[in-house]
């Protein structure tokens, strides 16, 4: 296998930390390498594939798909693009939709929204609140958005017009109101690259409330906590509240690229024929995929799935590192969960994979794991035993 890492390296740019391994195929939730060894996938392609490996389903509508259309363009009709958008206006709660092919375009999308809101109300130079920790993407924009300096860091001038809050801390955002340039708030109802940090389901409505106060665009990245993976379509749900922007990508195609933006009245009419575009959003194939992807998550339960197993899943960690010095904290809803320990843990990634489980580490520190919604309790009970004494015997070791 070396061989095969070594000759398909040195051609490819080298932004990624990989680990040496190259995956083959997968059934479910598991895949296998090229050389034959077996992983428990506990990471789903970072909260991308809700199906899992090889859908019964999914494989034989999108293998239809392809041998009909891949691709067309923007200047027909999609019909199932049209299909796709009224299904995340019903489950959404909102209005309409505007298609792309990855979190950071959905994201664009939606700053481009704040800042034409803005303008349209004559606020020439508008700003949008942003979060610490927050991670929404690698463009300029979104960026300039991101809440990482590490990540920031040789790529200035970033955009201006972000001002950045903490977390769940609802009077520094009222004092952000003090200035008239805010157009929107701007966060992940779960922080995915920060580290798995929940907003406060009552945060969330302070929030809501000040929002129609001020008359602020409500604008909630749902790239990887949203389509089912807290047990609810969208994590915010949980909060009762409806965003008024709504940037979508990730699980949403099962592991064919889509983004989506997903607009409430106070948003959907902003965009005219001329404001916005790209060449591949909204192409049959991606449709097909958003359109199949939903049909069996309804079908099959996913959004119960994912938050009972999810639970289980969170109860038996708790259970297992429970006062275990050198653990901070099991956090996180559904299959969303981050188990952070007080100290670097990166190495644990090649370990686990040693172990035969892929999962990865955010924030330094923080294990995450986000793993297919169809995983079964008896999966989850597997992360558990391979997790656990990883963690305990890399917390024995001196720092
Ligand atoms: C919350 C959130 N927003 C945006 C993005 C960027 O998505 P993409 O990598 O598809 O551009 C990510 C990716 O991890 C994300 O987690």
């Amino acid at each position: 296998m070396s061989a095969f890492i070594e000759a398909a390296s040195p051609h490819t740019m080298n932004t990624y930390g990989r680990l040496p391994i190259a995956l083959s195929h997968g059934q479910g939730c598991r895949v296998w390498d090229v050389n034959g060894r077996e992983y428990l996938d506990a990471l789903a392609g970072i909260a991308v594939n809700t199906l899992g490996h090889n859908h019964p389903q999914l494989v034989p509508a999108l293998q239809d798909q392809i041998s009909k259309l891949i691709h067309t363009c923007n200047y027909y009709h999609v019909p199932n693009a049209e299909r796709l958008a009224a299904k995340l206006v019903e489950l959404s709660g909102m209005q309409n939709v505007f298609f792309c092919s990855t979190g950071l375009e959905a994201n664009e999308a939606a700053i481009k929204l704040a800042r034409k809101f803005g303008h349209d109300r004559g606020i020439e130079r508008p700003k949008i609140v942003v979060y610490e920790k927050a991670f929404h993407g690698r463009s300029i924009a979104t960026l300039s958005a991101t809440g990482n300096t590490r990540i920031q860091q040789g790529f200035g001038p970033l955009v201006e017009g972000v001002v950045r809050v903490p977390l769940n801390d609802i009077e520094a955002l009222k004092a952000v109101a003090q200035d008239p340039d805010v157009v929107a708030v701007f966060f992940e109802t779960i922080q995915g690259e920060g580290g798995i940090n929940p907003m406060r389901w009552d945060y969330l409505r302070q929030v809501r409330a000040l929002c129609d106060e001020q008359n602020w665009l409500l604008m909630i990245d749902e790239v990887q906590c949203g389509m089912g993976r807290t047990g609810k379509w969208f994590a915010h749900q949980w909060a009762g509240i409806v965003p008024d922007v709504m940037p979508l990508a990730k699980g949403l195609g099962s592991g064919v690229p889509i983004g989506a933006v997903v607009a409430g009245p106070k948003a959907a009419n902003i965009f005219q024929p001329g404001s916005h575009g790209t060449t591949f959003g909204g192409n049959p194939l991606a449709m097909r995929a958003g359109v199949e992807t939903i049909r069996i998550m309804e079908e099959d339960g996913l959004l119960e799935n994912a938050a009972r197993v999810g639970a289980h899943l969170k109860a038996r960690l708790e259970e297992a590192l429970a006062g275990r010095a050198g653990v901070r904290e099991v956090r996180g809803h559904g299959l969303m969960l981050g188990i952070e320990l007080e100290r670097p843990c990166g190495v644990l990634t090649q370990r686990c994979a040693d172990a035969g489980l892929l999962i990865s580490v955010t924030a330094d520190s923080v294990i995450r794991l986000v793993p297919p919604l169809l995983l079964t309790l008896a999966e989850a009970d597997e992360i558990v035993a391979r997790l656990v004494p990883l963690v305990h015997a890399f917390l024995t070791e001196s720092a």
